[in-house]
């Protein structure tokens, strides 16, 4: 029998594709990175072609560089940036418009329109989640209104719907499979995550024909198989989650009350709640966490925009640095306490706030400010927004729990400053496991269960391994005092104080 797995993670900025032996160790990767257009403020697409010719080529060298052939591989896994909106022709499979990238605000003005119609309470009752542009319903109703002939189209049958896994799963199975999963279901705004199944009146709401959408499938089924011709070998595809949720199943996070925070381009911490979707009285989301033999998992979950990304934007942008490496030194010179501020508003405010309209700011800045100062403030705030979630999470805690541990992956936390900083200004227990490509990991095991290489969770979480544990160590009145000057930054950047 086959034991290895193929797990595809296709996310904002870089695609990759990793093999996993059944012990879930990582044999080989590939990686490309994914070009970002921003045709307008505020929007933000991907070119489809190259997010499948990516798939595809990292696929074929990850295979490659781990010397199996097509025949050793037990399945394929496919975790994918979650939201992110497309609509191809069903006979060409040809997109009719670029991806809508879950960070593209186009949609703020439809959402804030239907927020005053009073609709926001209807949908997050049946989806769990708030009337914002960050989720697929409005970017899909954006295609369909503004490509001449589109809605025409999408009635008589010709189009398809899909967030990145749907479309994946169609180019892998040349074009035979329309399938998506309830994890990736659950962040379109469009599935009733209670009835698990995709909520006619919200269709109605956003006018789309039910013709567009893809039959919901658990996160472990039979997706398809690729064509001989693509690896070799017909692979058959085992598995299918929404990347963050994919993570939190790599953390093992099995049991409620388990919470992960995976730091990438943005930050995203999910808190399973068990068979219980809890309803946030803070505003975070409420969200399918991964389906099993039709037996939902449910979470919690705080979304950011930017983590990574103001690295990035430290880099790119403004280039006060040369490699995302360089941070962890130059905040080791700079200390915690610098009194600058960054609130990378770029995109507005996630949770908990939600708001589209806010844009970035620094603040603090003092004759003596410098690149190191700056920078350390880009990493504290990916902590500071950390702990915006994490209060808000425990707040929601039936009985708010102080032995809470926080398990991290995802690129940025390599960096032990802000690994550690993170821990100091949480107050919690952080742990950083051996294998931090966690979203992959997660969805190789998802894989691996249904091709009966694990009979349970149980077995998963018996392979999860710690690498180093960050205890904090900050005194309690300076994280009072620190996070109280992040309160103060968010408040006046925010567009409605
Ligand atoms: O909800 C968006 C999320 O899935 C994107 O994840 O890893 O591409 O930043 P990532």
């Amino acid at each position: 029998m086959p034991q290895y797995l193929l797990a595809i993670d296709q996310g904002t900025t870089s695609t990759r594709a990793i093999v996993f032996d059944a012990e879930g160790v990582p044999v080989a990767s590939a990686q490309r990175e994914l070009h970002q257009y921003f045709p307008r403020s505020g929007w933000v697409e991907h070119d489809p072609e190259e997010i499948w010719q990516g798939t595809l080529a990292v696929c074929r060298e990850a295979l490659w560089k781990s010397g199996l052939r097509a025949g050793q591989i037990a399945g394929i896994g496919i975790a994918n940036q979650r939201e992110t909106t497309l609509v191809w022709e069903a006979d060409s499979g040809m997109a009719i418009h670029p991806a809508i990238v879950w960070q593209d605000r186009r949609t703020a003005q439809r959402c804030a329109e239907l927020q005053s119609a009073g609709h926001e309470q209807r949908i997050t009752a049946a989806t769990g989640l708030l009337l914002d542009p960050y989720f697929s319903a409005s970017k899909l109703a954006w295609i369909l209104d503004n490509v001449p002939g589109a809605r025409a189209r999408a009635r008589r049958g010709e189009l398809r719907f899909g967030t990145v896994d749907s479309f994946l799963l169609w180019r892998l199975t040349g074009g035979r499979s329309h399938r998506t999963d309830a994890a990736n279901a659950s962040r379109t705004l469009l599935f009733d995550i209670h009835a698990q199944q995709w909520d006619e009146e919200l269709l109605r709401l956003f006018d789309l024909p039910a013709s567009l959408l893809p039959p919901v499938q658990d996160c472990t089924a039979e997706f398809g198989a690729t064509p001989a011709k693509l690896f070799g070998a017909p692979i058959p595809i085992l598995a299918m989650a929404g990347d963050q949720q994919a993570a939190l199943f790599g953390q093992a996070c099995f049991r409620p009350g388990m919470v992960k925070s995976t730091y990438g381009t943005g930050c995203f911490m999910i808190r399973n709640t068990g068979d219980i979707p809890v309803v946030s009285r803070n505003r975070l989301l409420t969200t399918v966490a991964y389906r099993l033999q039709g037996r939902v998992t449910y979470a919690v979950e705080g979304s950011i925009f930017v983590a990574g990304a103001a690295l990035q934007w430290l880099r790119d942008g403004v280039q006060l640095i040369r490699h995302a490496q360089e941070s962890e030194s130059l905040a080791e010179q700079a200390g915690d306490s610098c009194g600058v501020y960054l609130v990378p508003a770029f995109t507005g405010l996630g949770a908990p706030y939600w708001d589209p309209q806010a844009r970035g700011a620094i603040f603090g800045l003092t004759r003596d400010t410098g690149i190191k100062e700056i920078v350390t403030a880009g990493l504290q705030s990916v902590c500071y927004q950390s702990r915006d979630l994490l209060e808000a999470m425990q707040m929601d805690a039936a009985t708010p729990s102080d032995k809470t541990v926080l398990r991290v992956d995802g690129g940025m936390v390599v960096n032990n400053w802000l690994v550690q900083f993170l821990a100091d200004i949480l107050g919690v227990a952080v742990e950083r496991p051996r294998v931090i490509e966690t979203t992959a990991l997660g969805v190789a095991y998802l894989a691996a269960l249904q091709a009966g290489i694990y009979s349970d969770v149980q077995q998963i979480a018996r392979l999860w391994r710690n690498q180093q544990r960050f205890e904090p160590r900050m005194e309690s009145e300076r994280r009072t005092r620190l996070y109280a000057g992040w309160l103060n930054a968010v408040q006046r950047v925010r567009s409605q104080r």
